[in-house]
Parts: structure tokens; sequence; C-alpha cells
């Protein structure tokens, strides 16, 4: 019994190694420990052994079993690991570089800023930069709209605690605020002070306000800012420029109209509404597109230019509304969201 037993276990262990999947194991285990297995054969053979070698070989067939079953176990383990290598498919090396997924394409709202950018720089304008984290001057005092100016309320925004330091960001006071801007006109405000007239800018960048996101908001988004300073500029400059820009980014047929408006930095001060009828999805005569007006000589005062001598114009406005009408596009949270599927859309550019 003893013999059978080791030669069984040599056999099953023999077998055991040679298997890899589990109908194989199943079928082995069946013939080995099953009802009608071989050890199920030998164990029944104790019965008929002398009464006292019962316990002895009881002992010796338990052994058997387990060794058996440590066998079983470990033929499963090699199944089990065979089929997930066979799910997970050949080895890989995730430390090598990511396989090339080609050049990139630009987001339709750079798309946008670059065309702007490019249309005013054919007729003289140069790009100006500035700050994201602007202090109260910049962004509202020199723009004549000091604390307690009821225009400030819409876009009191968001602040920065007053400790909060900024080390290329000066302060003109020491008790102003640091705030995230509310928009690029901020911008004029630097240039004029860098600078002495003429001046002819555009500034495009990001502004940030307290708005709740829905399908035309968002509390952070792009705007770009012009600003014109020489002698003698009128209403007229202002509005051949915009007619220019607009006729030159959404193609003819495009037309604009100024309606009276109040900003604290322009004055006379208005809201430009275009119309582009010609554009797919566009279904009314006028969208808003930006507020505009004449310098307003208290800027010039704050910035040390002489009201008498100078004059401008300036105009701000949204790049997302302006991508939205030349796309069609009808929710401003797909500029943020990098769905590839929308973004692949702008792949061949402008
Ligand atoms: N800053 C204004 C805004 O964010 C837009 C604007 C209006 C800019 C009039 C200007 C301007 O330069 O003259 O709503």
């Amino acid at each position: 019994m003893q013999e059978q037993l080791s030669s069984l276990l040599a056999k099953a262990s023999k077998e055991l190694q040679a298997i890899r999947t589990r109908p194989e194991l199943e079928s082995a285990k069946a013939r080995l420990v099953g009802p009608h297995g071989e050890l199920t054969a030998l164990m029944k053979q104790i019965g008929s052994a002398p009464k006292e070698q019962r316990p002895a070989l009881g002992a010796v067939v338990n052994q058997s079993k387990a060794r058996l079953q440590a066998l079983l176990d470990a033929a499963l383990a090699r199944v089990d690991d065979a089929e997930l290598a066979a799910r997970l498919g050949p080895p890989i090396d995730p430390t090598l570089p990511p396989t090339d997924a080609g050049p990139g394409t630009f987001h339709p709202l750079t798309l946008v800023r670059e065309e702007l950018c490019r249309i005013l720089r054919k007729v003289g304008f140069t790009v100006a930069d500035g700050p994201e984290v602007e202090t109260e001057f910049y962004c509202f005092d020199a723009l004549n709209t000091p604390a307690g100016h009821p225009a400030r309320d819409p876009q009191d925004t968001f602040y920065f605690p007053q400790g909060a330091r900024f080390a290329n960001v000066s302060k003109r006071r020491p008790d102003e605020r640091y705030l995230l801007r509310t928009h690029t006109s901020s911008v004029q405000v630097r240039t004029m002070l860098k600078r002495p007239p003429p001046i002819r800018i555009i500034s495009p960048g990001r502004s940030f306000r307290r708005d709740t996101t829905d399908a035309t908001h968002s509390a952070n988004f792009h705007q770009v800012e012009c600003l014109y300073v020489d002698r003698n500029v009128t209403v007229r400059d202002l509005k051949a420029l915009l007619d220019y820009l607009f006729e030159a980014l959404l193609g003819p047929g495009t037309k604009t109209r100024f309606r009276p408006h109040y900003f604290g930095y322009t004055e006379p001060s208005f809201e430009v509404d275009l119309s582009a009828r010609h554009l797919p999805r566009v279904n009314k005569e006028w969208i808003e597109i930006g507020g505009c007006g004449l310098v307003d000589p208290e800027v010039f005062k704050a910035v040390g230019y002489d009201p008498e001598v100078w004059t401008g114009y300036a105009f701000g406005m949204g790049i997302e509304r302006l991508a939205m009408t030349l796309y069609g596009i009808d929710d401003i949270r797909a500029f943020y969201q990098n769905d590839m599927r929308f973004l692949k859309q702008f792949a061949g550019g402008l």
C-alpha cells in the first residue's frame, strides 16, 4: 500500500506539472481524488486490511491525500496564472515612452486669439502682456473706477487675503489688495505707465469673475483688450477698426453697431453688437460682443498723459463668445473639458 501511494504521488506530481488548462486540471483531479479516483480506490483497501494495521494505513493515506491536495493546489495556481497572462496579452514595459500620438493641434480659443492678433498686427498693433494677478490700482482705480464705485460691484471678485505676496506684481499703495484680474483692461494702464504715446496694443489673456458656470458663463474666461492712443482719435476710428476686425475674422457681410453704455474708463462708452447671419447656427440678428469707447481723460491723468493733447479709443471683448459665434458652439464648457472629440474638430486650423 505504501508503495502504491508513493508511485501514485510520483505519477501525479509528474502529470500535474504538465497541466496548463482548466479542463486538463479537472479531469486529472477526478482521476486522482474523485469518487472513482485512484486515491479513493486505495482508501477503500484499508477496510480489508487487518484491524491493527488500519490506523497506521489511515495515517499514511491521509498524508498522501494532503500531499496530493498540495500538488493540485499548485497546479490550480499555475492554471490561474496562465489564464490571467492570456487575458493580459504580451508583457509590456511601462517605463518605455508612449508611442507617438502625432503632432498636437491648436485649441479653438488659441486659434481665435492668434487670428485676432494677426488681423490687428496688420494695422500696426503690437501684443502687450500683463499679469493675471493684479492690484486694485491697475484693475480699477486707474481706470476711473475707485473703491465704492457702483460699476465695481459686479466685478468685485476673487481677492487674495491681505497677507498674500506676489514678488513680481508690485503694489502702488501698501493697503491695496491683490485680486485675479476681472478684465484685461488693466493692461491698458500698465502699458501707458511704461511708455509714452502713441500707443497701439492688443492684449489677449485670461480674466476671472465671480460668475456661476452655465452654458454661457465661466468664472475663468479669456478676453482681448485693445488700446489706441494718438492725437485726434475719434469714434469714427474706433468704429472703422471694429468693422475691419470683425469682417476679417468672421467674413464679408459682418456688421457692427454701437449701443450707448457706461464704462468708467471710456467717455462716450458703447456696447458693441455684431451681426453675422451668414455663419452657421447664428439665429439672431445682433450678438453682444464687447465694450468700447473713447479713453476717459481721467485715465490719461492717472497714467500721466496730458488729456488736452492725447485722445484714444479702447475696447475689450470675450474670446469665448467670438469663438462660439464663429464655430457655432452652444456651450462654453466645451472649451474647458478637453474632450478629444471636440478638440479634434479644430485640427485643420481656423
Ligand atoms: N472691461 C470691459 C469688460 O470686461 C470691456 C471693455 C469695455 C473694455 C470698454 C474696454 C472698454 O477697453 O473701453 O466688460
